[in-house]
């Protein structure tokens, strides 16, 4: 569905990403892991269309495209929503900016709210609900921009362990049930291993790709199965390999 060809992006001559290639398969759940600062969120910015990339090309289907604005989805690393909105208001505000029909889009976001536990809570404000809560909700707005790819940037990393759980049994129903193409952004290990199909870590300085995994395994994952443990080992390695090479 989408290839990123050696991009490469600097700024003011410090190279925050080099040479980096991915391949996104269509329904597929990619994760992508890599130390904190290396450049993980700048490089969702990238192929957003934020800033232009300085070398490389994009290929969506096949085809030569400038930036993902029109194809996907991004949920930033904060959820961004709006105080003064209610959360319904604020799921809403992608149906409203892009022209939707707001009686359909209105009924698809209530639906929405239903399926992610947040029936009850829709003319409730940010600050009245918890961080899960929040969470769900700017899920529930990334869904009404009805793109087929979804760009997740750390989405739950806020969250203490056991909402985190029940949240990402909630991001394996996107791929699932809404049939969404996911790239997610995480520093999770375990997260990575319980929900990806394919897992890109990636190195610091300038970022690139450094392994990538292929997980073809059934979901929900059993955290003590054999080839979960031996990719864990070696992710550990490649990282902790990583973290020794660092200046200073
Ligand atoms: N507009 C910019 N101008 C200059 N440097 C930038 C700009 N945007 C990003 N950078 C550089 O990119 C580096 C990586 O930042 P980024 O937030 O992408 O890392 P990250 O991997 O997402 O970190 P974290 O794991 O903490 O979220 C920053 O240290 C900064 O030096
Ligand atoms: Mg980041």
């Amino acid at each position: 569905m989408l290839q990123v060809c050696s991009i490469t992006k600097s700024f003011k001559g410090q190279t925050v990403f080099s040479n980096l290639d991915l391949t996104v398969g269509q329904g597929r759940f990619h994760v992508m892991i890599g130390p904190s600062g290396c450049g993980k969120s700048t490089l969702f910015d990238g192929l957003t269309g934020v800033f232009p990339l300085d070398e490389g090309r994009l290929l969506w289907k096949g085809e030569p495209f400038a930036d993902l604005r029109h194809h996907a989805a991004y949920m930033q690393q904060k959820d961004l929503l709006l105080p003064w909105f209610s959360l319904l208001n604020n799921a809403l505000l992608p149906a409203k900016t892009s022209g939707q029909d707001m009686k359909a889009a209105n009924d698809r976001a209530c639906r929405l709210f239903e399926r992610l536990g947040l029936k009850g809570y829709e003319s409730h404000y940010a600050n009245q609900v918890s961080g899960g809560m929040r969470q769900r909700c700017a899920l529930v707005r990334t869904l009404m921009f009805n793109r087929d790819l979804i760009l997740l940037d750390e989405p739950l990393s806020a969250l203490d362990t056991i909402t985190r759980r029940s949240l990402q049994s909630l991001l394996l129903l996107l791929q699932t049930e809404f049939k969404k193409t996911i790239l997610m952004i995480t520093h999770d290990i375990e997260e990575a291993l319980f929900l990806a199909d394919e897992i890109y870590l990636l190195s610091a300085r300038p970022m690139s790709v450094s392994s990538h995994y292929v997980l073809d395994l059934p979901k929900p994952r059993n955290s003590h199965d054999p080839v979960l443990t031996a990719i864990k080992a070696n992710m550990l390695e490649k990282l902790e390999g990583d973290l020794n090479h660092e200046p200073g």
